[in-house]
């Protein structure tokens, strides 16, 4: 992928360590975590977005296919991770306004097609087999053409077998630039992802396991941030640093934060919110936060850690270098340009409730012809499905054959949807070609924000708004990958 205008990608330059059980943790003596901000950051306006001025095109060819990648160690085997590029992650930056034109090429042993996700994009673009196009068959193209609509931190991966392809490495990093009325001094991406991997063989283990899928998901073996084992990045001393955090694993949920240097949320899944004290943002698969760091004094270290854990385990190191700035002032970070996303009309939505629940009941469906498929014998590599929305499941190899839409919403109406959480699990729920506003929750304190995914905490309910503006079927789903492989997925349509 190197060499090709728009891509540039994130090398390996060490190895991972083992078992998520056997990372280091830091010792905590002498670390405060969510440190006490020496300015409180009061809530700000968001400058207004300026109109993009001289978009341009940018072209990328995405070549799906299996390449040796040695993760566990230049003197241990290879695994056979599935990618875009030559390089283990595919990054693509543009500016919004900018049409990407990304063509896909085929090399895999079996279907695939690229879903952009989070971006407000034609529903013909939007990457869902069957769905939203044809598959694109081993040894098949398929050119992707849209403009880029939104500012921020995206991705892109398969939507058909996700828990194998995106269990492979399958994905690739999208940022769209000029969000910034303040450039920062660095731009870090910060991509984790765990590995289910055997350690002597190099292979990978077994993508779903029932026992994981019916639970909170099947986790990796091994964990990583830009496929390595919690990198060191240098960053200018005492200057604010933005790091691009993104939660790229099909299963684990971190409870992000820093220690040991002032740090602020100015973006979550790329959407600007008035910069406030990042103390621990618990992140599941397909979220983004974008954080501003003061980093620190040269040669020290401040560490992004997961608070999800016994002790924090640290996923990165910044370490200053260079000269400290001349005065560097208060921690302030200015907030990025506001997000030009239309505002739902809350006294005039249409209330929708969605209760993502367990099942133990298979689905049939009816196809066009009048016979009736058992989605899971006839679909789906599982017998069982173990996960619904409003008691209807959807085994996510079963795209064929879709089911009812779970709600045919009305373009340009104002919605907000109910969402209900009645499992003793947490569920990433995401929807596709919108970007909602989470309002409130019955359980947890956020501030108001935009977001495409919105994680669900055991038993709680969350209401989300948004204006109905993109025609087309839309894909409604969680986002741990066993969920939405075994029930937890349907779709919306909008006309
Ligand atoms: Cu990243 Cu259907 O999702
Ligand atoms: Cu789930």
């Amino acid at each position: 992928m190197t060499g090709v205008h728009g891509l540039s990608s994130v090398g390996r330059r060490r190895l991972l360590i083992g078992g998520a059980a056997t990372v280091a943790v830091l010792s905590t003596a002498g670390l405060a975590a969510g440190r006490q901000l020496s300015n409180p950051l009061a809530p700000k306006p968001l400058p207004p977005a300026p109109e993009p001025t001289s978009p341009t095109t940018r072209k990328v060819t995405l070549t799906a296919a299996e390449r040796p990648v040695r993760l566990l160690g230049p003197d241990r085997p290879a695994s056979p991770l599935w990618t875009y590029g030559e390089e283990p992650l595919t990054v693509i930056r543009a500016r919004r306004g900018d049409t990407l034109e990304a063509r896909l090429e085929n090399r895999l042993p079996e279907h695939t097609s690229v879903h952009w996700h989070g971006l407000r994009i034609p529903n013909a673009m939007d990457g869902v087999p069957y769905i939203t196009q044809p598959p694109v068959e081993t040894g098949r193209h398929f050119d992707y053409r849209f403009v880029l609509p939104d500012t921020g931190t995206f991705f892109f991966h398969p939507h058909c077998d996700t828990v194998q392809q995106v269990g492979r490495g399958l994905a690739g990093v999208l940022v769209v630039e000029g969000d910034a009325p303040v450039p920062y001094a660095a731009d870090v991406l910060c991509l984790l992802k765990d590995w289910r991997l055997d350690e002597d063989s190099g292979q990978f283990l077994d993508f779903l396991t029932d026992a994981g899928a019916a639970k909170a998901g099947t986790f990796g073996t091994v964990r990583s941030t830009n496929f390595e084992a919690a990198p060191t990045v240098r960053v200018p001393a005492g200057r604010d640093v933005r790091v691009r955090i993104l939660n790229l694993d099909v299963t684990r949920v971190s409870q992000v934060g820093v220690m040991d240097a002032e740090a602020a949320v100015i973006a979550v899944d790329g959407n600007a919110v008035s910069p406030f004290p990042l103390t621990a943002w618990r992140m599941g698969p397909a979220m983004r936060l974008d954080v501003a760091v003061r980093a620190p004094a040269p040669g020290k270290a401040a560490t992004v850690v997961d608070y999800f854990a016994k002790d924090p385990v640290p996923l990165m190191t910044l370490v200053g270098e260079g000269e400290m700035p001349a005065g560097p002032g208060d921690f302030d970070p200015a907030p990025l340009y506001a997000p030009t996303l239309p505002e739902p009309d809350l006294r005039d939505a249409e209330a929708l409730p969605f209760t993502f629940s367990s099942t133990a009941v298979n689905q049939t469906v009816k196809t066009p012809d009048g016979g009736v498929i058992d989605l899971s014998r006839e679909l789906c590599l599982n017998t069982a499905t173990y996960w619904a929305i409003n008691k209807q499941t959807w085994p996510e190899r079963g795209h064929e054959f879709p089911p009812p839409p779970l709600a045919e919403l009305t373009q340009g109406r104002s919605y907000v949807f109910e969402l209900r959480n009645v499992t003793p699990h947490m569920h990433p729920i995401h929807l596709h070609g919108h970007t909602f506003k989470v309002l409130e929750s019955n359980k947890v304190d956020r501030p108001v924000h935009w977001a495409d995914t919105v994680l669900l905490t055991p038993k709680e309910r969350v209401k989300i708004a948004f204006v109905a503006d993109n025609p087309g079927r839309w894909m409604f789903h969680c986002h741990i990958i066993e969920h939405q492989d075994t029930g937890m997925m349907g779709y919306v349509t909008v006309a």
